[in-house]
């Protein structure tokens, strides 16, 4: 809690001082971020087991997005382990609260102790037919609650095979944060071609795409996206998440399968946790 307060600070000097002092070069000072989503995964016991094998680190923000059902247990497991390891949900609904069977609001969310939320995921946009506009929404209503946002982003096989990727990209970049000033939020790049298929993106389209996405911020936010951190997802790994670590653009990742055995995902902690990032 106090990590993400002392976050909450920064970002706001950063953001007042990126109004204020308008296109000068501010030196970048990204968190680093590496997140778990579990999706429809795992019991109660499996999550207890999961807290008492995780370990964590100074040097990166580790977040857990289990299901709803899991959050507060997941919220006490980590409250015991006493290790700094933030909680995020995997959806939000758009208003406060109503006749809405079946949806989270950001206000229970934040009572079992999220700090976080994933929004937009591709997965979503697919089953639930979520389009750019119920994602700027709910981008809205987790930044009013005090929830950062984890948006993801990405193209499909098709839409990559016809050169749509940049024009995609763009238009849910735009779609998302619609009448957003902020910078309070995390981008998620998961192209969804390498989502759960075991073809992730090589490091180096990964940091081409995400220097394009960081020039789109750049449009809508102007010097503040500098602040923005963002992440790959998409098949990442214990064996490449290195390689996605020395990109200057790639500040972090978000973690699907690889993220469910507490090993493998400490194995991807501790590579973003070593050393400096290349910039
Ligand atoms: P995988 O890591 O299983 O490909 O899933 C990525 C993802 O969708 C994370 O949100």
């Amino acid at each position: 809690m106090e990590q993400s307060i002392e976050r909450y600070i920064k970002n706001l000097v950063r953001d007042v001082i990126g109004q204020t002092l308008g296109e000068l070069q501010l030196q970048s000072d990204r968190q680093t971020y590496v997140i778990a989503n579990w999706k429809m995964n795992k019991t109660l016991n499996e999550t207890a087991e999961f807290f008492q094998n995780i370990s964590s680190s100074q040097d990166v923000s580790v977040v857990i997005c289990p299901p709803a059902q899991l959050l507060y247990p997941a919220h006490l497991f980590i409250k015991q382990s006493g290790k700094p390891i933030g909680l995020g949900g995997q959806n939000v609904h758009w208003t406060d609260k109503g006749a809405f069977t079946g949806e989270t609001s950001a206000r229970m969310l934040m009572d079992v102790g999220c700090e976080y939320v994933i929004i937009g995921h591709s997965e979503r946009r697919q089953y639930s037919f979520e389009d750019d506009e119920l994602v700027n929404k709910k981008v809205k209503q987790a930044l009013k609650s005090g929830l950062t946002p984890i948006i993801c982003i990405g193209e499909t096989l098709g839409q990559k095979n016809a050169m749509q990727t940049e024009q995609v990209l763009s238009k849910q970049l735009f779609g998302a944060l619609t009448d957003i000033d902020s910078s309070q939020f995390i981008l998620a790049y998961e192209p969804v071609w390498a989502i759960g298929t075991g073809q992730s993106a090589t490091a180096e389209l990964a940091q081409e795409t995400h220097a394009y996405i960081r020039s789109v911020l750049k449009q809508i936010l102007g010097q503040k996206a500098e602040n923005v951190s963002i992440l790959y997802g998409g098949s990442a790994n214990e064996n490449n998440a290195a390689e996605y670590h020395a990109m200057p653009d790639i500040d972090g990742v978000l973690v699907g399968g690889a993220s469910l055995d507490a090993k493998v995902f400490d194995a991807i902690i501790n590579v973003f946790a070593k050393g400096e990032q290349n910039s």
